[in-house]
Parts: structure tokens; C-alpha cells; sequence
């Protein structure tokens, strides 16, 4: 051992527009956790990985570019679920690209079944710059995203 104090690799959990309203959301996709309480699991889960969790959200696009270009040099990875703009929103995308970390896209419901009657859903702008992607598996989604940023993170 050298002394120096062991650095927690940090990981951004990004929600965009309307996940701030978990907990009113049609249960059947989403679930009933809140927000909050979806966040403190995910920052509980991150804590058992050895990962620090910074979270945030917002319902608007200049913001939540904004906020993705401010992680420069403070995310080491994120975990992404940009709500509807996941479909077509190209800014978050190109934030995304240009900030460079290995991140995760999640969702809480099962996208690609919900395209069946909702085509929409089964488009993702930015899972091929995604290191890993994962829908349909509620909460437990996020514990799979930060199981895999700690593989990578390690
Ligand atoms: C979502 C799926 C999107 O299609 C939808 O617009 C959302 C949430 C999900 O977590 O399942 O707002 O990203």
C-alpha cells in the first residue's frame, strides 16, 4: 500500500423529460417508485460497487445538454434513460458522444415489446454509442447498468 486513498470511480445516473414524474406514471410500464426513490436505490446499489452516484433530471433539452458537457472531467460513466427523446432526440446524442464516457441507456419498460403497437419506441438514437443498453427490467435494470460500468470502471 502506498497511502493513497482509493479513488470511487463516478457515475452520472441522466433522466430527461417526465421521469420525474415515477409514481404517476402508468404503473403497468414504469412501475410506482418515485424518482427519489429510484435514485437512492441506484446510489445504494453504486455504493456496494464501489461507485458514486450523482443524479439528475430534467425536462429540458438545453439542460440536460448543458449538464452533460459540465460532467467533462467529473463522470466516469454514466447511466442514461432520456425518456422520450431516447427516440429522436439527435442533441443528446451528440452531448453524449462528445463527453466520451462509457454509459449505459436504460429503460424502465420493455421498449421493444411496447413497439409493437407504438413503432416509435423501438428506435434509440444513441444505443450504438451506448456501452450496454437495458429495457423492460424495471429498477432492477439500473443495478444491471451499474454492474456493468463496474466491470468497466474496475
Ligand atoms: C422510457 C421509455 C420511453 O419510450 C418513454 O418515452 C419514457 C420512459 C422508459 O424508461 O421505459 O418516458 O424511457
Amino acid at each position: 500500500m502506498t497511502g493513497a486513498a482509493a479513488v470511487m470511480p463516478r457515475v452520472a445516473l441522466l433522466h430527461g423529460p417526465n421521469l420525474g414524474q415515477l409514481g404517476r406514471r402508468p404503473s403497468q410500464h414504469y412501475g410506482t417508485l418515485t424518482l427519489a426513490e429510484l435514485e437512492e436505490r441506484v446510489r445504494g446499489w453504486g455504493a456496494e460497487r464501489g461507485l458514486r452516484v450523482g443524479c439528475f433530471q430534467t425536462d429540458h433539452e438545453g439542460a440536460f445538454v448543458q449538464h452533460v458537457h459540465g460532467l467533462r472531467g467529473i463522470a466516469d460513466g454514466a447511466i442514461v434513460n432520456p425518456g422520450a427523446w431516447t427516440h429522436y432526440q439527435w442533441s443528446i446524442r451528440d452531448a453524449l458522444e462528445t463527453l466520451g464516457v462509457p454509459f449505459v441507456e436504460v429503460h424502465l419498460s420493455d421498449v421493444e415489446a411496447r413497439g409493437a403497437t407504438e413503432p416509435h419506441r423501438r428506435i434509440s438514437v444513441i444505443r450504438d454509442l451506448a456501452s450496454h443498453a437495458v429495457w423492460g427490467r424495471g429498477p432492477e435494470g439500473y443495478r444491471d447498468a451499474l454492474d456493468h460500468l463496474a466491470g468497466v470502471l474496475a
